[in-house]
């Protein structure tokens, strides 16, 4: 019904390790969406401008990108939303979970880095969800790795075949520009102003050697042509159906800072992603062109305003045609109500939004009813979309208020920071919460579990960092008895908010130990209740 709407829109993420251009790539894309008009109204960490989506206290103090925002803009006939995740090393369980609502996802990898480890965590995800991954290998203007060593970086640290849709020439002072091997022709690198969309570049048709000897050189030339033999001989072939289910990336080479390769990529990458995607729920595969509308909740964002103490719960819409205003049901809470001020992130500023299709993210406001995962549909139906996993958070300390008298304060707001998302709350197996343990994907969380602490509840905190790195959820917990389990040194058992049990670990060999040790034992790194 909504058909026409709902197959215009891409929703994707672009996951990176921090640094490698993920926000001057996104600036780049905004422009050519005519969203902007100069690039670096996203992020001018040089002009002390914040991006659009510094929301928190916290990151203004720290310049950096606490939380994922959402931005939508249009080119070309599509709908695009750019899924964003926090690009500092800091990131959080956040950042996991946007990637549940994105349909595919866009790696940056920088030219002269390769793989690093932020890109690999998030990669798993995406391998997890069987999305397209395509990647983009920026920098290219500064002097870059050999480019079969890139690919051979990608294919053995992530498992995934790459097929190069263009080919660099040269890189760093003697970057020519790439060969577009699907027309066959090369497109002649030319730095264009910042913030400018338009450059000067050449397209000149590999036959014309005359014209190629006078912009790229004999050198470059002939290094062109034997690169392509063996590319043709050696290199997996483009086929769309292995891109669809994530076992094949295309791979585009570019500049994002100097804007060279950013539109050919991104005509590339729409012709060739996916619009919205059917979505697993209990009753079976929800498909996006589906009449009536639903949801799934993957954020919650609080805080946004102090002034209000607001929460934010972003949604991501599975299915049909959202109106403001209209009634849903929300199944967890078994509630038929109306989506309050449902916002969306257009380029800089939030607005209101009168309607919103699948593949859409829209943000509510939230009186504290929303958890993650829950589903959002019409009242007449009734069924839950699969829940998201919980990630194995990373860092570990104790936690404890300075101030005994408010014990109170301190175990609500640690259990509501903990219902947001932010953090993960853990206890010993046999006390209550005397001592709490806390384990989050990124550091920065624990500064914002104290900073929230104090600002919104009014208790202090002491805080000791354990040695914990590993954590492995119980997968047979009904077969297993946790006390039993023959351990190592450095095994802690714990458990989460549920009442599930779990085990950390300082060392990552010892988890195979364990499991060595402990036959039958099955151990998770999500876990999906
Ligand atoms: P991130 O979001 O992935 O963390 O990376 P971001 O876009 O902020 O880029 C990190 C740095 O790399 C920035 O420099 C940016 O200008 C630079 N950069 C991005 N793309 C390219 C590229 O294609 N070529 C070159 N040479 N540099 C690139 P900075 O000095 O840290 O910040 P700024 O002062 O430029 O904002």
């Amino acid at each position: 019904m909504y058909d026409k709407e709902i197959n215009k829109r891409r929703t994707f993420a672009i996951i990176s390790h921090p640094d490698a251009g993920k926000t001057t790539l996104t600036e780049k894309f905004l422009l050519y969406g005519g969203a902007i008009n100069l690039a670096g109204s996203v992020k001018g960490k040089a002009t002390a401008k914040h991006a659009v989506s510094d929301w928190m206290e916290i990151e203004k103090e720290r310049g950096i990108s606490v939380t994922s925002s959402v931005l939508q803009f249009n080119y070309d006939n599509y709908c695009i939303n750019i899924l964003d995740t926090p690009g500092h090393q800091d990131f959080s369980e956040d950042t996991y979970r946007t990637l549940m609502a994105a349909d595919s996802a866009v790696m940056v990898i920088d030219a002269s880095k390769g793989v690093e480890a932020q890109t690999r965590k998030l990669f798993k995800v995406c391998v997890m969800r069987h999305i397209p991954i395509f990647t983009f290998i920026n920098k290219m203007d500064r002097d870059a790795n050999d480019t079969f060593d890139l690919l051979d970086d990608i294919e053995n640290e992530l498992g995934i075949a790459t097929c190069p849709v263009n080919w660099p020439i040269g890189s760093g002072k003697g970057f020519k520009g790439v060969y577009d091997r699907n027309t066959k022709s090369v497109v002649t690198f030319s730095d264009t102003e910042k913030g400018t969309k338009e450059g000067h570049a050449e397209i000149i048709d590999i036959e014309d050697d005359a014209k190629l000897t006078e912009y790229i050189g004999d050198d470059a030339k002939q290094q062109l042509f034997d690169e392509i033999d063996l590319l043709d001989g050696a290199g997996a072939e483009f086929d769309q159906s292995l891109v669809d289910k994530g076992e094949l990336s295309p791979v585009f080479f570019g500049s994002a800072l100097t804007n060279f390769g950013v539109e050919i990529f991104l005509k590339y990458f729409l012709q060739m992603t996916t619009p919205p995607l059917s979505r697993q729920a209990d009753v079976g595969l929800i498909n996006p062109t589906e009449k009536e509308f639903s949801a799934f909740v993957f954020k919650i964002q609080a805080n946004m305003n102090k002034a209000h103490r607001d929460r934010i719960a972003f949604m991501r819409i599975c299915s049909g045609k959202f109106d403001a205003g209209m009634e849903v049901k929300h199944v967890q809470g078994g509630k038929v109500m109306r989506l309050s001020q449902p916002q969306q992130m257009m380029a800089s500023s939030r607005h209101i939004v009168d309607e919103a299709y699948a593949g859409d993210i829209i943000g509510v406001f939230d009186p504290g009813i929303f958890s993650i995962g829950d589903t959002i549909c019409m009242p007449s139906d009734k069924f839950q979309y699969e829940g998201i996993p919980t990630f194995a958070p990373e860092h570990f300390a104790r936690v404890r208020q300075i101030d005994t008298m408010k014990r109170k304060q301190f175990v609500k707001g640690i259990t509501q920071i903990a219902q947001e998302g932010a953090i993960q709350i853990f206890t010993e197996l046999s006390t209550g919460m005397e001592e709490v343990i806390v384990g989050v994907v990124g550091v920065l969380q624990f500064e914002v579990l104290k900073y929230r602490l104090e600002n919104e509840y009014n208790v202090e905190i002491k805080m000791e960092n354990l040695p914990y790195e590993h954590i492995r959820w119980i997968e047979n917990k009904d077969e297993i008895d946790v006390s039993k389990i023959t351990g190592t040194s450095d095994m802690k058992r714990i458990q989460d908010i549920k009442g599930n049990p779990l085990l950390l670990f300082v060392n990552a060999w010892s988890v195979g130990m364990v499991l060595e040790r402990n036959e039958g034992l099955k151990l998770a790194e999500f876990s999906k209740n």
